[in-house]
């Protein structure tokens, strides 16, 4: 079932991804060597409930966290810790904002000081990755557009792309359809609608894209220990283009 949203619905999201994106830009102030990640999900509740706005993801299906916090080889859904965080190390941040019941998703891999030229270039190639699926969402395209725009993309560049996790449809709960893989063939899928809210959020690896599953039951991490990356916004699909509502301005 596909949830399309009003004008209305889009602007309350776009608020509750303005309030995400001010988050990210203090998150990025705090990431250093020596600093955990149950520092920084505290700091991401304390933040949100400062503007009373809830965690989304606290109680999703049982998720334990506020954030989702996943270091080096972790894809996605990792559990924030008491471990610091080491120079050389990169972490994804994701979490969910709402704001008087409407959401925003959004993540971002931040660099531990200084990493590795190969490391910043799977962040820099992940990050423009992410813009070549959201030039896709618009209006007459179709979802295999956006996963073919950003497979190919990576894949010249020498990395690979998740395919065990996609990107979704959002509101009113966290993940709905349509679903949107980050791999695919042009053409395929369904049509982009007016009014239709998604996340984009590919997950690429330096080696292999196969993923294996924590004893957890959520963190997912390569296969071959190789780092991945990710980067995510809520894009609402309007007449105008992509609107992406995780941003700032
Ligand atoms: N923010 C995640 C996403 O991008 C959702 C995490 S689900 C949770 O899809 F269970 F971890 F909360
Ligand atoms: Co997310």
């Amino acid at each position: 079932m596909i949830h399309v949203k009003t004008e209305r619905e889009i602007q309350l999201m776009r608020e509750a991804g303005k309030l995400l994106a001010a988050c990210h830009q203090e998150i990025a102030k705090r990431i250093r060597p020596g600093v955990t990640t149950m520092e920084i999900d505290r700091f991401v509740e304390t933040f949100l409930a400062k503007y009373g706005a809830k965690p989304e993801q606290k109680g999703y299906r049982g998720y334990p966290y506020a954030t989702c916090a996943s270091i080096n080889d972790e894809i996605c859904h990792g559990f924030p810790r008491n471990e610091p965080l080491k120079e050389g190390d990169i972490v994804t941040i994701d979490f969910v904002v709402n704001w008087r019941g409407a959401l925003a998703d959004s993540a971002w891999t931040y660099a531990v000081g200084e990493v590795d030229k190969d490391v910043k270039k799977l962040l820099d190639v992940t990050e423009q990755s992410l813009y070549k699926g959201i030039e896709q969402a618009v209006l007459g395209n179709r979802i295999g557009d956006i996963g073919h725009a950003i497979q190919t993309y990576v894949e010249a560049q020498g990395f690979s792309v998740v395919r065990d996790f996609t990107g979704h449809g959002i509101g009113p709960t966290i993940h709905e359809e349509p679903y949107v893989p980050h791999f695919g063939e042009k053409g395929k899928g369904m049509r982009l609608k007016e009014g239709m809210v998604i996340t984009i959020e590919p997950m690429v690896n330096m080696g292999a894209w196969q993923s294996k599953m924590d004893a957890n039951g959520w963190t997912a991490r390569t296969i071959d220990g190789s780092y991945s990356a990710q980067y995510e916004h809520t894009i609402a699909i309007t007449k105008n283009g992509p609107l992406i509502l995780t941003t700032l301005a």
